[in-house]
């Protein structure tokens, strides 16, 4: 093929995909936010021979319209209200394509020098954003999950200088971590993958509005070092998954000291707050983490994936932990590009240019962009939050402390059901929103109770999305409720 021919390719596509990306949108308001189609459905429609002769691009084009987008979850719909999954902004999505056609393999800087280069700078400035010192560094991860996981290993091989090496041969058979029962799943699965095994995580109390309890932290390791096990690790979270709400972060870091503990937070979600001259006092205490795992993909509006690993102490920490040196990539060139080789500070090998997205996203919206959007989310929050408390039949469970809201859907008449029937009919009630169309939400379970849970994460999201996301609510628990009998 001719270089003409593939610019022809570009040219061509690049209009079709616009038109299909620009008509979507235009429909975002009113597109149902989740489709009917169950997986059998979906099954039927993709289950074809392996393709023999190629299609044109049209062909499959029309078959992304037809079959694919329509029964996608609406995630950039403002009526989206789920797990930390935001509208991407354009400029995101946009530079994913550049990404993709640049195809720089961002793993070692020979492969891809300006990818090294700006991936250092967002780095630069996620550290500057919380708080770290000129001398902090990181890597950018697949999202937080793989994040925690490059953080979790950092802390696990400072237990000893062999354990890269050995294993936990070198001394883990008893180490233990400590993190909030709320803390996101990644935390245990990590410790499965770094050989320390599930068990090696103490999942501490929470306080009636879902902070880790510190004084049962203490009390957590006082038991281990008595059994004679060592407390390496204290996680803690800015910003949990069911709830929103943030550890107290300077306390842990204090107890994290005095027991010579990494501290790592998962401020996957929360980070966001430090845009906002208004709420970042709520992260007070992350600076002094050694590590911090903040998700460019939820509260930054970049698109999927997208999540970083910051160290406090630099990139040292992660080389320590992740350099390997193969012979095809151990050429001496002469100065210090194998600073920018992020394949010796992380997991991965070949690598996107994904810091491409996030930069572009950084310099569209500055940190005055993120932080009206982020203040504006928090408003939003509060509002939803009020509304509830006006009406009898809800009930709200938590504080608001970032853009997440959980309420239970608690009518005389379900006040009246046996606990386990009241928990089916939250259920009852998120089902029938999600089948609804009109909204989408998850629910959670809080200290053993059924919860529903509203995240608000699209800048397209308004006090009217938020009105009717309540007439939705009670139209749907009207239905669902069962009659209070009549005295
Ligand atoms: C607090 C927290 N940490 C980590 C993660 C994992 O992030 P990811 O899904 O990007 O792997 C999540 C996901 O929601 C989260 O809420």
């Amino acid at each position: 093929m001719s270089t003409d021919s593939l610019r022809d390719q570009h040219e061509h596509l690049g209009r079709s995909v616009t038109r299909l990306i620009t008509d979507h949108a235009a429909r975002l308001d009113s597109t149902p936010v989740v489709s009917a189609a169950t997986p059998d459905d979906l099954r039927k429609l993709f289950d074809e021979p392996l393709p023999q002769a190629g299609l044109s691009a049209d062909e499959i084009l029309d078959q992304f319209a037809r079959d694919i987008a329509p029964h996608a979850m609406q995630v950039p719909s403002p009526h989206y209200f789920g797990q930390f999954n935001p509208t991407p902004l354009a400029i995101g999505v946009w530079a994913d394509a550049l990404c993709s056609y640049l195809n720089q393999n961002a793993g070692a800087w020979r492969n891809g020098p300006t990818s090294a280069m700006i991936e250092s700078q967002v780095l630069r400035w996620l550290c500057e954003l919380i708080g770290y010192g000129k001398e902090a560094f990181g890597v950018l991860a697949s999202g937080g999950s793989e994040a925690n996981l490059i953080a979790l290993k950092c802390a696990r091989d400072r237990v000893s200088p062999d354990m890269c090496r050995l294993g936990t041969r070198a001394g883990g058979a008893d180490l233990a971590v400590y993190a909030s029962e709320q803390c996101h799943f990644s935390v245990e699965k990590s410790l499965d993958i770094l050989g320390l095994g599930r068990e090696s995580l103490r999942k501490i109390k929470t306080d009636d509005r879902f902070h880790l309890n510190v004084a049962a932290l203490r009390e957590a390791i006082k038991d281990d070092l008595n059994a004679g096990r060592r407390p390496f690790c204290i996680v803690g979270v800015a910003g949990t998954t069911s709830t929103g709400v943030i550890d107290p972060l300077p306390e842990l870091a204090e107890i994290a000291r005095a027991n010579d503990c990494w501290f790592h937070v998962d401020a996957a979600y929360g980070g966001a707050l430090a845009f906002s001259d208004k709420h970042k006092s709520k992260l007070g205490g992350i600076e002094l983490a050694n590590s911090v795992t903040f998700d460019p993909h939820k509260w930054m509006f970049v698109p999927f994936s997208c999540g970083a690993t910051l160290v406090r102490d630099g990139g040292q920490v992660l080389r320590d932990s992740f350099d390997m040196s193969p012979e095809y990539l151990s050429e001496d060139r002469g100065f210090a590009d194998a600073e920018y080789d992020f394949f010796r500070y992380g997991q991965m090998g070949t690598r996107r240019f994904n810091s491409l997205k996030l930069w572009m996203c950084f310099k569209f919206m500055g940190k005055r962009g993120y932080a009206e959007t982020t203040n504006r989310h928090l408003e939003l929050t509060g509002y939803l939050a009020s509304r509830l408390d006006e009406l009898d039949d809800f009930e709200r469970t938590g504080e608001i402390e970032t853009a997440v809201c959980c309420f239970r859907y608690l009518p005389g008449s379900v006040r009246a059901l046996p606990v386990a029937e009241q928990d089916r009919v939250q259920q009852g009630l998120q089902q029938r929103v999600e089948k609804s169309g009109k909204a989408f939400f998850p629910s959670t379970v809080l200290h053993g109770r059924r919860t529903l849970r509203v995240n608000i994460n699209s800048y397209l999201t308004e006090r009217r999305h938020v009105d009717d996301l309540i007439e939705l609510l009670i139209s749907e628990g009207q239905k669902l409720a069962p009659e209070t009998p009549s005295p």
